[in-house]
């Protein structure tokens, strides 16, 4: 498990591509859109969460297979998680929390105060697995883009 680095964009494709497949309402992009990317784009994607990027982005491997992914950013003095993905054979395993705990170290060099993430109302694994890292929800909801007449959560844990 580490930072992205420039080279490491196939990879990002690849398994963006699967968890697009696997889990399409954890994710504000459909496959279709991601698919017709071309090869610059995924680049640019790497670059962001790569060292001198304006993002963090940390993948896991197993041996030469992409497994499990999440992006960190900041905004609003907030660290945010987004792109969070683990390979269905790799859940369960403890990977999500050495994830964030990877972004969490970015966020809190860069001296944000809260780490905040949104998740489907219908997602409840994943909210499952967020609470049991100490995420509570705000109360707050927005409507998600793909499907507005569901809603998106806001979840935080101070850092
Ligand atoms: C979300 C995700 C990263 C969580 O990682 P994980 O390894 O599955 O997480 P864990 O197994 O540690 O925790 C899952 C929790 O959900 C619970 N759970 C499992 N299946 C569930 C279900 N169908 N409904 C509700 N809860 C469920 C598990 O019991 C566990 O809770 P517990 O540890 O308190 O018992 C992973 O499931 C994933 O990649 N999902 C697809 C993409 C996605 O949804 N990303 C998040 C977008 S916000």
């Amino acid at each position: 498990m580490r930072r992205v680095t420039t080279d490491d964009w196939r990879d990002l494709r690849t398994l963006r591509l699967e968890a697009l497949a696997d889990t399409p309402i954890g994710f504000l992009e459909t496959l279709a859109a991601a698919e017709g990317e071309p090869d610059g784009a995924w680049q640019a994607r790497a670059a962001r969460g790569a060292v001198g990027g304006d993002a963090f982005q940390v993948m896991a491997w197993d041996g030469d297979r992409p497994v499990a992914n999440c992006v960190s950013f900041l905004r609003d003095g907030a660290g945010w998680l987004a792109a969070v993905y683990v390979a269905p054979a790799y859940r369960g395993k403890g990977l999500l929390g050495e994830l964030v705990e990877h972004c969490t170290g970015w966020a809190r060099e860069r001296a944000a105060s809260v780490l905040r993430l949104e998740v489907h109302e219908d997602n409840a694994r994943a909210q499952a697995a967020y609470r049991r890292m100490g995420f509570t929800e705000t109360g707050a909801r927005q409507p998600y883009d793909l499907d507005p007449s569901r809603d998106e959560l806001l979840m935080e844990r101070p850092l």
